[in-house]
């Protein structure tokens, strides 16, 4: 048998797949893989039909609908007051997986160090790998999961290209506060490391806590890899529609990957996006305090089990 790549053969089984097998097979509840159990919004579905209906099948434009791009500018302007150039500074790719890969692969080389903090999200490590790239992993501590000098000075090396850094953090739920990220930001300027920065869960905080992107942090403009996704935004995890916003040096090596990863995304669910983002505050807000309750039912459950 032919010799397969490494970084690919040697993964083990995803074990989203498995579970979500045991799951089925067992009619349990699936906690090991990210499925809301609503439609999601019934007019952003709609939207969605009917851009199907109306057109918008064909190949759009590589970097994404100009009013996608121009729907993520505004929705972070409004929410961050983050000024992007949606022409220059945003593109759309298919889901946040995507996003994440076409950054790696637009910033990563061989032999550079990528630090990852622990507990890591599963598509980052063989990417780097696959880049040549060799990640330094941080590991963070329960119960605050935060960043620390000590941590990101035995990081932090001459050969530091990028940090991958996940927040709101995936799986441990940690909004990290304005002090953690401009000791972050301290840093990357410090070995001048670009920070691709997995903000897909953006939307899901609760108990008045803020998301700061870390782009928004001074002197991180220019060095800030965003990555969002609407399929978590809206709870429509099937619609694989996610966001890489940067500036143009940046972005325009993320898109010669993008090009050639799957050169561009459904354009339905791209104008159905774009209807989505424009959505008021207050749809935004009750979305958090409905996925805040069913948090709650769920602690309270555990806590009566004995977690
Ligand atoms: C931390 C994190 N990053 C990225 C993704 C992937 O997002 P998408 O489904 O848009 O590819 C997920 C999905 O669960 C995630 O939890």
């Amino acid at each position: 048998m032919t010799s397969m790549n490494k970084v690919f053969a040697d993964l083990p089984v995803t074990i989203f797949e498995a579970m979500s097998q045991a799951a089925r097979d067992n009619n349990a509840i699936n906690l090991g893989q990210g499925f809301p159990d609503d439609p999601g919004p019934e007019d952003i579905r709609r939207a969605a039909a009917d851009a199907v209906l109306n057109g918008y099948n064909q190949y759009p434009s590589m970097m994404g609908l100009p009013e996608l791009r121009q729907a993520i500018a505004a929705h972070y302007a409004r929410w961050h007051q983050l000024d992007l150039d949606p022409m220059s500074e945003v593109m759309v790719t298919s889901g946040g997986t995507e996003a994440l890969t076409s950054a790696i692969l637009a910033v990563v080389e061989p032999g550079d160090e990528v630090i990852c903090f622990q507990p890591v999200y599963d598509s980052y490590l063989p990417i780097i790998r696959q880049a040549g790239g060799i990640p330094k992993l941080v590991r963070l501590e329960p119960p605050h999961w935060r960043l620390s000098e000590e941590m990101l000075r035995s990081a932090f090396t001459p050969k530091t290209k990028a940090v991958l850094f996940n927040n709101p953090l995936n799986p441990a739920a940690v909004v990290y506060p304005r002090e953690d990220l401009e000791l972050l930001a301290r840093f990357c300027h410090e070995f001048d490391a670009v920070a691709i920065c997995d903000e897909v869960w953006e939307h899901v905080v609760f108990d008045g806590r803020e998301h700061i992107p870390l782009i928004t942090i001074p002197g991180m403009r220019d060095r800030t890899i965003k990555v969002g996704s609407a399929g978590k935004i809206f709870s429509l995890t099937g619609w694989k529609i996610g966001f890489v916003c940067a500036a143009p040096p940046l972005l325009r090596v993320a898109a010669k990957v993008h090009q050639f990863l799957t050169f561009t995304t459904a354009p339905n669910l791209q104008v159905a996006v774009a209807y989505g983002l424009g959505k008021s505050d207050d749809y935004f807000l009750s979305m958090r305090a409905e996925l805040a309750r069913s948090r709650d039912r769920l602690t309270a459950g555990l806590e009566r089990l004995g977690f």
